[in-house]
């Protein structure tokens, strides 16, 4: 049995069979899988079933994993796993309830964001026969391979400030209930800046990076000229020829190149409807441009 990379059509993303990720891979295996993740950015593999340390087992073969700053939503025995939930207990969410209504590169906040996320799918809410709370990714590679040479000349020499107080504010300002940040979670996450446009460290291909979750501004231009030219950058990205929509079960395991995509989760269930997911996020480095 050896892993069958399956390419989906669009720009991003593909099916993996023949695989079960509860076994130690052999070393053939892993380079089958890590090739296939760098070059199609998303990997699906479908009814799986796995405990949480072979999930850590699995995680690592793709790199170093990384504890989120929001430790209240960590895993309580392996804190290498975050709990992305909508379920209460005791009147507390047992994970963040939340992990992305805006369209957002992982961690773009940090001066190293994360390289890639694994996402292990338990429990998925569903009614009437539909299931809810899809996920949707972007290949921002090919968003900026679809783009007209003086447009990428142009991003070539901006860079932007990200940061994840943006994102808090913007779900404040949409009346969304928003989780609280000490001020031990808040000094860790100061605004950073990145550029725009960054270089892929594996395959070379530039991709865009800023975000509608967490690019508050372009510097060097006039306020009014930046938001035109972010809100131009995300609605291009998240255009439907460079997406994948997944549609979760159960024991889906989806795993992202953090560098050439974004990704956006689908808000549309509420309890007793319950979503709950484990993630692994892998550590990656500072972005550059070459
Ligand atoms: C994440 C994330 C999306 C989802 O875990 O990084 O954005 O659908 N999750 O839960
Ligand atoms: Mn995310």
């Amino acid at each position: 049995m050896s892993p069958q990379i399956e390419p989906f059509e669009g720009a991003i993303g593909a099916a993996v069979n023949n695989v079960d990720l509860s076994q130690d891979l052999s070393a053939v295996d892993r380079k089958t899988l890590v090739d296939a993740w760098n070059k199609h950015s998303v990997l699906v593999f479908r009814e799986q079933e796995m405990t949480s340390d072979q999930f850590l087992r699995f995680s690592r073969y793709f790199g170093d994993l990384e504890i989120h700053v929001l430790e209240q939503y960590l895993h309580r025995e392996h804190p290498e796993i975050l709990v992305v939930s909508n379920i209460l207990k005791d009147g507390k969410n047992v994970g963040i309830p939340d992990a992305g209504r805006y369209w957002h590169t992982d961690l773009s906040y940090l001066a190293k964001p994360s390289r890639g996320s694994i996402l292990y799918a338990l429990e998925i809410p569903e009614e009437g026969g539909e299931t809810l709370g899809n996920t949707l990714w972007a290949s921002t590679a090919a968003a900026y391979e679809a783009l007209p040479e003086d447009k990428q000349q142009k991003l070539l020499g901006l860079t932007a400030e990200y940061s994840l107080g943006n994102r808090f504010n913007k779900l404040a300002g949409d009346g969304t209930k928003h989780i609280k940040m000490s001020e031990d979670q808040k000094s860790k996450t100061p605004p950073v800046t990145h550029p725009i446009v960054r270089t892929h460290p594996i395959t070379g291909r530039k991709s865009i990076l800023v975000n509608e979750g967490h690019t508050t501004h372009i510097h060097g231009l006039p306020e009014e000229e930046s938001r035109g030219l972010l809100e131009e950058l995300w609605t291009h990205c998240t255009k439907p020829e460079f997406t994948y929509r997944h549609v979760w079960q159960p024991g889906d395991v989806v795993m992202w190149d953090n560098v050439p995509t974004q990704h956006l989760a689908i808000c549309d269930y509420a309890l007793p409807q319950r979503r709950l997911l484990h993630r692994t996020t892998l550590t990656g480095d500072r972005p550059y441009l070459a």
